[in-house]
């Protein structure tokens, strides 16, 4: 019955749905894609329904990695369900107050995809860039963002989750990001504290936090939160508060492409020593955007996916080398079974997803999950070399 099932999806979304998307820019389509969040998010009903049908055609696969069991191995990535940009906080409190649903996709997402991460949020609330944010390029199954941290600050997203505390999904993650243009370095771990203080005292308790040290689209510096110092005085900071909360959930840290390799083992021996439990390999590749060659915007997906891949493997060398505690999360470019699995491959135990949502759909894990199947049962299917 699946094999009908995701045939039928697969033709559905890739030749007849994501065409339609296509037809109109990739900033409508994001536009339009959190307006149908939000409808969805008002009916439980048929959330329940998205989660029976999830259920239906993927099965559990658990696995250990970061500090935390996952129910699967496949996680969306940041960036989707992290809420709207305010100027002000208090104008955000209201709009919780008043029942309003500042976070599209915070009851259908979950249902659709199963694991996703929130975020990011920045201790205050933010607007995001002006004008047009988001591109797609079509050929190379990639997407591009300088959406600029739009969220409505920490402390509002802890109100709102509290106050859906009983329909949160079973497992999710918490992406908090250092706020852009934080320049003393008091106020830059006071703020990212503050910010996962929030969550703590709203008793909103994920199966994971991450703090988010590479934001390619806010004009700062994109490797410079990633230094020896900072990450250590930011990640230091981070799990000393969650001890000294008794709060025992892990904290993962998101790093960029591109770094030298001296760099990424530099991180790997600061997230060992401070008790980082996962990585996230990568954020987004800060390239021009397609309509103006002064500004820089984000790449995910296929453009992505060697950079995001050889960091990971970095990493992976590192770990192996030296006996690091920290597990590696592949992201950037997992698109199917064979990009997914590259990550699982080079020493990654889960995989982010983000682009694949476009490309593959909203069941995309469920398939990229399949497609990985597919490829282990092949693999256990062939001869083995002679002498293994
Ligand atoms: C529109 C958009 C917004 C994003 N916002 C965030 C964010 O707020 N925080 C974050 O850590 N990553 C953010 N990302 C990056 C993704 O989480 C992911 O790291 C990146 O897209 C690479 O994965 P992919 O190749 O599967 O797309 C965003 C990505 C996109 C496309």
């Amino acid at each position: 019955m699946s094999d009908y099932f995701f045939a039928a999806y697969q033709i559905l979304y890739e030749q007849i749905i994501r065409p339609l998307i296509f037809r109109s820019s990739a900033q409508d389509a994001h536009r339009r894609m959190l307006r149908l969040l939000t409808w969805l998010d008002r009916s439980p009903l048929l959330c329940g329904l998205l989660v029976r049908l999830r259920r239906l055609i993927t099965k559990s696969h658990y696995v250990r990695t970061g500090g935390v069991t996952l129910r699967s191995p496949l996680i969306l990535a940041a960036g989707l369900v992290k809420g709207e940009g305010f100027a002000d906080e208090t104008d955000a409190l209201v709009a919780v107050a008043g029942g309003r649903n500042i976070m599209p996709g915070w009851r259908s997402m979950p249902a659709l995809a199963g694991l996703v991460e929130f975020g990011s949020f920045t201790r205050h609330p933010r607007l995001g860039n002006p004008g047009e944010v988001v591109w797609r390029d079509e050929a190379a199954r990639s997407t591009q963002n300088r959406i600029g941290l739009k969220n409505p600050g920490a402390r509002v997203a802890a109100a709102f989750l509290a106050r859906h505390r009983h329909d949160l999904p079973a497992q999710f993650g918490i992406n908090v990001a250092a706020s852009p243009g934080v320049t003393d370095p008091e106020q830059e771990t006071a703020e990212v504290l503050e910010a996962f203080g929030a969550f703590i005292e709203q008793g909103i308790r994920p199966a994971w936090f991450t703090l988010n040290l590479s934001c390619p689209n806010t004009e700062d510096d994109p490797t410079g939160r990633q230094t020896e110092d900072q990450t250590r005085r930011l990640c230091g900071a981070v799990v000393t508060l969650l001890r000294a909360k008794q709060v025992n959930t892990p904290l993962w840290v998101k790093i960029s492409p591109g770094l030298a390799a001296e760099q990424y083992g530099i991180l790997m021996r600061v997230f060992h020593e401070v008790g980082v439990r996962g990585v996230i390999a990568t954020n987004t590749l800060s390239r021009p955007t397609p309509t103006d060659s002064v500004l820089t915007a984000g790449v995910g997906g296929g453009r992505l996916h060697q950079h995001a891949l050889e960091a990971a493997r970095c990493l992976a060398q590192e770990k192996a080398h030296y006996g690091y505690a920290v597990d590696i999360i592949g992201c950037g470019g997992a698109l199917d079974g064979d990009t997914a699995q590259a990550f699982l491959s080079s020493g990654a135990a889960a995989v982010q997803y983000w682009s694949a949502l476009i490309y593959r759909g909203p069941l995309a894990a469920a398939v990229i999950e399949r497609e990985l199947e597919r490829g282990r049962t092949a693999c256990a299917g062939r001869p083995h070399p002679a002498g293994s």
